[in-house]
């Protein structure tokens, strides 16, 4: 009989502890009590402990009551075994040292916060879908016009640019001047200068900041829009006292998910590649699944782009490559994806290793390799702005951090938080046209930074880092590749393995490393 109990238990997707088992022998048709017991549950149980078994009976007693008067449901011999039970059963009872490793893992799932709440996902920005850009002159000139006036309206709302003119009429008034422009060049002059040549829509205009200025260690990048503060001096130029750059809030305060559920942030997995880190990734896909500690309250799971290796995205990549077929590395990258709890939304961006175009902003991976993926993965573009629970996410994959590396000299790889909060600064993604970062030139421009985020988070640089910067959380979210010959050349020390997780509820940080 006890076969016979497990056997039904096992077929419905329940596991019995063993006392629960003794306990249901004690009975003289045991099947017949389980099956009537079982109709009184809330739901199916997963582990149907004695416990369990005596919450619901008591349940089932009192309806009993209610209806037909009378309190005993079981015969007295079901008593007293009852008591024989609770009275044997040891302080740590034997089986739960023994308890298998299927049981201990569905008893964890029943604990996971996640499964409770359903996805709330909602995408604000994004180009896939949208994207008009034909690359031609018009194009150029209506990007930049977007972004000018984009960028305009937003420094309009500093108290520091009130009475702003426009560059033509500053150029001819002999006091001090105040307006907002686009950078056009950067150029240092012999005796340690800088002059900008800046413009808007009405004209052009020569600024000097001079060496002795403390502007001359703000590190202004070509295209950026800023707003100027100077006086007129010789030849035309304009001296500048101050630079307005639009700049976030001091303290932005966190827009907070009304249940406790967090997301995970990880990038780079560069599935295909020889140096694709399968270990660690077993070990985080393991941990994800047994849902203990911080991992049962992860709701969303954000990939930050360069999910594969990709083909042909740098000198000899094909002598790094353990894939070399890009559609057979997207086909690994949704194994491992299947992996991942079902409870678990995962949301993935392009990288410039993706099979898509390298012009941001990116679209997201075209439909042919989505078929790849469950309907539960959701692909969006590059960067994207996104809602999870209420809480706004900016999500970019970080190619201008080369911009920023090579030109601004206080930038490294291995800090990659300090360009972005030169981003959020310059409230822009890629300021630079032309730089390391293609840029494509849509209707409007989707680099700027127009929404305050809670959280920001880039990845590319295989480095990692997280930050609290003036209420937004700041993270750079590592990789699972291992340090290739090609970063070796760039000096480029990965830190991977490292998952970073935000409870949306609260906005904590959390670490967790494989
Ligand atoms: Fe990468
Ligand atoms: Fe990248």
């Amino acid at each position: 009989m006890r076969e016979e109990l497990l056997n039904f238990l096992t077929q419905r997707g329940t596991l019995p502890e063993p006392k629960a088992i003794d306990y249901l022998l004690s009975f003289e048709n045991p099947l017949d009590y389980l099956s009537s017991l079982l109709n009184h549950f809330e739901e199916k149980p997963l582990i149907l402990t004695l416990e369990e078994i005596r919450r619901v009976e008591a349940i089932a007693e009192r309806a009993s009551i209610e209806a037909k008067g009378r309190a005993q449901l079981k015969p007295e011999a079901v008593q007293s075994k009852l008591l024989e039970i609770q009275k044997e059963a040891p302080a740590v009872p034997e089986h739960f040292i023994k308890e298998p490793k299927e049981v201990v893992r569905l008893r964890r799932r029943k604990e996971i916060v996640a499964r409770e709440y359903g996805p709330e996902l909602k995408i604000l920005k994004d180009i896939t879908g949208k994207s008009t850009s034909r690359g031609k002159m018009e194009d150029f000139q209506r990007y930049f016009r977007n972004r000018f006036q984009t960028m305009q309206r937003m420094l309009l709302s500093r108290r520091e640019l009130g009475g702003c003119v426009e560059v033509s009429k500053a150029k001819k008034l002999s006091r001090e001047v105040c307006f907002i422009c686009i950078v056009n060049s950067v150029k240092s002059t012999k005796s340690g200068h800088k002059i900008l040549e800046v413009e808007d829509e009405t004209g052009t205009a020569s600024v000097l900041i001079t060496k002795t200025s403390p502007l001359i260690n703000d590190w202004i990048v070509p295209d950026e829009v800023v707003g100027i503060r100077g006086s007129p001096g010789k030849d035309d130029l304009i001296i500048a006292e101050s630079i307005v750059h639009p700049e976030v809030p001091i303290n932005k305060e966190f827009r907070k998910a009304e249940v406790s559920v967090s997301a995970a942030f990880i990038s780079d997995v560069h599935v295909g590649s020889k140096s694709f880190l399968e270990k660690k990734w077993s070990a985080f896909s393991q941990w994800i699944n047994d849902g203990e500690d911080l991992a049962k309250e992860i709701k969303y799971l954000v990939i930050s782009g360069d999910v594969v290796d990709g083909i042909g995205v740098y000198p000899r990549q094909d002598e790094d490559l353990l894939i070399d077929d890009i559609h057979r590395q997207y086909e690994e990258f949704a194994k491992l994806l299947s992996s991942i709890p079902e409870w678990i939304k995962i949301i993935v961006l392009p990288g410039n290793h993706d099979a898509v175009r390298p012009a941001e902003p990116q679209p997201a991976i075209p439909t042919s390799l989505r078929n790849l993926f469950s309907s539960d993965v959701i692909f969006v573009g590059n960067p994207c702005y996104f809602q999870l629970h209420g809480v706004e996410i900016l999500s970019y994959h970080g190619k201008s951090i080369d911009d920023f590396v090579s030109t601004v000299p206080s930038m490294t790889y291995s800090r990659p938080l300090e360009a972005m909060k030169e981003m959020l600064r310059k409230r822009h993604l890629a300021p630079t046209y032309g730089g390391k970062t293609p840029i494509a030139p849509e209707e409007e421009d989707y680099l700027i930074i127009e929404k305050v985020p809670d959280i920001f988070v880039t990845g590319h640089v295989h480095g990692f880092g997280m930050e609290n910067y003036r209420g937004i959380r700041l993270i750079n979210s590592s990789a699972w590749q291992s340090q290739t010959s090609y970063q070796k050349m760039r000096n480029i020390d990965p830190v991977p393995g490292k998952v970073p997780i935000v409870n949306l509820a609260s906005g904590e940080f959390f670490l967790k490393e494989f």
